[in-house]
């Protein structure tokens, strides 16, 4: 199978990016413990795996499924947050994503993480699209890369649930 679309950023490129934001991420946390890494499924999937694996052992983690697209274009409602209950009081928590678009998935995992009682909440994504947001939407803590407005797939990314197993990112034409 031809990849569709052109190389936006090769898997090198996402290695030595995730070195540096593991860097910069476990000094953040050196003296901030319990942690717990929350993955926003399914995009997330390889960014969190490889992430995680250069933090520091003692913390904890947890995939959630969340949602809000369908084909190339926002719905504009999150599902899947509901089920989350637990609660986080004394503890660190960071949230990881594939990519930070219009910002409202980030934003109402936020909201809801901060009604659970986390002590702080901190927000990592692979990639953030340069785009007008509004002012409410505050950006992620860490980047690993700014985009342009395109939609993209691979390493996780996916066009109705396709593509994701890609090593690069990639652009659609
Ligand atoms: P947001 O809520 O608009 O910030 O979008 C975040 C979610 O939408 C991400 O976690 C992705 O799952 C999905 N998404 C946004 N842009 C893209 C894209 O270009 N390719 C694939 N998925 C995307
Ligand atoms: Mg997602």
């Amino acid at each position: 199978m031809t990849p569709p679309g052109r190389t936006l950023i090769s898997s090198r490129r996402i290695k030595r990016r995730i070195r540096e934001l593991a860097e910069e991420i476990r000094v953040h946390y050196r003296h901030r413990e319990p942690l717990t890494v929350i993955a926003i499924m399914h995009g997330s999937l390889f960014f969190f795996a490889d992430l995680i694996r250069l933090l520091p052992a003692k913390l904890e983690i947890e995939c959630w499924n969340i949602s809000s697209y369908k084909g190339k274009t926002s719905t504009g409602t999150v599902q899947g947050l509901q089920s989350h209950k637990r609660s986080y009081r004394g503890r660190y928590v960071l949230l990881v994503d594939d990519i930070f678009d219009t910002g409202l998935t980030l934003d109402s995992v936020i909201r809801h993480v901060k009604t659970l009682h986390a002590k702080e909440i901190r927000t990592c994504v692979l990639l953030s699209k340069k785009v007008d947001r509004s002012k409410e939407i505050v950006p992620p803590d860490w980047v690993g890369f700014e985009i342009p407005n395109r939609f993209v797939v691979g390493y996780g990314l996916d066009l109705d649930q396709h593509y994701r197993p890609l090593p690069m990112i990639r652009v659609l034409d």
